[in-house]
């Protein structure tokens, strides 16, 4: 029998404290029109004080089970892809497992920054198409403000908080018909690590680090490398970019994905865009724009999505789906 990997809901959680650029622009020498003009940020959201990545992510898995109609009885399998876990171990996906009840299957953390999301959809859909596991909740879940220098203005104004999570199921070819994951394209270049990392680490300083990174040098290689995955992620699926329904992108500059857009010919009403209210959430970016789409009834069953990411390491891929 060939299996499937669908995603049969999504479910998004956003803290409730709203961080402007104006509130930033009074803690760093910054300014809301600097912010919007480069980034398109407007405000972000930041987890409370005592609100961990597990708390955003079993929110959001929450949302995600409800809407496809599963219980945590149903639930074999938990990816939860983020860079500010809960402890340094055990994984968030644990944490996660426990605080949702679900007894059953395996749970893990994967770490690939920004692109977080891209690498646990593609390993979920591995997992459950081979049959080893039936109904995976992948979820994209950080408290990035905890990394943040909130001195260095370069970086403290990109990113917020959040989390996003799909229920992605096994379901046979027969009734899944066009639904579900078509193709994934992972990539990795490590030579590029000093672009974007946090200078801390467990077996480096003991400590957890603050965010560094080169901005313009990462922003001249986000186009070519994104672009370069959902080319070969269309090209394995046997279409064009241009056919594409929705191009749900990583959130992490308005520029970047309208240059993205600009490069493959798509239209800017093609993007399901979240960066203005959310800023950078890394690994929750993509799950959260997703259900962002869904919820104002853009994205519908049967439509043909493209996800796209890129980070730390440096780290890229792309996902091709049909919703
Ligand atoms: N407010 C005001 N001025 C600022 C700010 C700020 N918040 N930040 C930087 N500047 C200044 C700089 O100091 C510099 O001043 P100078 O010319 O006097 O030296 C000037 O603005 C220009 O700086 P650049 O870094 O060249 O600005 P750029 O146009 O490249 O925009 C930005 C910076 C927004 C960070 C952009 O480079 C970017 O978005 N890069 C990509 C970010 C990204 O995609 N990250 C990957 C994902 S994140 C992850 O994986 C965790």
């Amino acid at each position: 029998m060939t299996l499937k990997a669908v995603v049969t809901g999504c479910g998004a959680y956003l803290p409730e404290h709203v961080l402007t650029n104006v509130d930033l622009a009074k803690k760093v020498d910054t300014s809301d029109e600097w912010i919007r003009e480069r980034t398109g940020i407007r405000e972000r959201r930041i987890a409370g004080p005592g609100e961990r990545t597990s708390d955003l992510a079993v929110n959001a898995a929450r949302a995600a089970m409800r809407a496809a109609d599963v219980n945590p009885a149903d639930i074999d399998l938990i990816i939860v892809a983020t860079t500010t876990p809960d402890l340094t171990f055990p994984a968030t996906a644990a944490i996660v497992q426990a605080k949702l009840g679900v007894l059953q299957g395996a749970a893990f953390d994967i770490q690939a920054v920004c692109t977080g999301f891209i690498y646990a959809l593609a390993t979920a859909e591995k997992f459950l198409v081979s049959g080893q596991h039936r109904r995976a909740l992948v979820i994209g879940a950080e408290t990035f403000s905890r990394i943040l220098d909130w001195s260095d203005r370069a970086t403290c104004v990109l990113f917020g908080d959040g989390a996003g999570a799909f229920v992605v199921e096994a379901i046979p070819e027969e009734a899944a018909g066009e639904r579900g994951v078509i193709a994934s394209y992972l990539r990795t270049d490590g030579s590029l690590v000093d672009l974007l990392y946090v200078d801390g680490g467990v077996s480096s300083t003991g400590q957890v680090g603050h965010v560094r990174m080169q901005g313009n040098k990462v922003f001249r290689e986000a186009i070519e490398r994104i672009s370069e995955a959902m080319t070969t992620v269309s090209r394995q699926a046997g279409i064009s970019p241009t056919e594409i329904d929705w191009f749900v992108p990583h959130q992490a500059n308005e520029r970047i994905i309208q240059g993205v857009v600009k490069k493959l010919d798509l239209r800017p009403d093609q993007v399901v865009s979240t960066i203005a209210g959310q800023g950078n959430t890394s690994a929750a970016s993509i799950p959260l724009a997703y259900c962002q789409g869904v919820a104002d009834g853009r994205i519908k069953k049967g439509d043909l999505v493209m996800i796209e990411g890129m980070g730390g390491g440096l780290t890229w891929g792309a996902a091709l789906l049909r919703a």
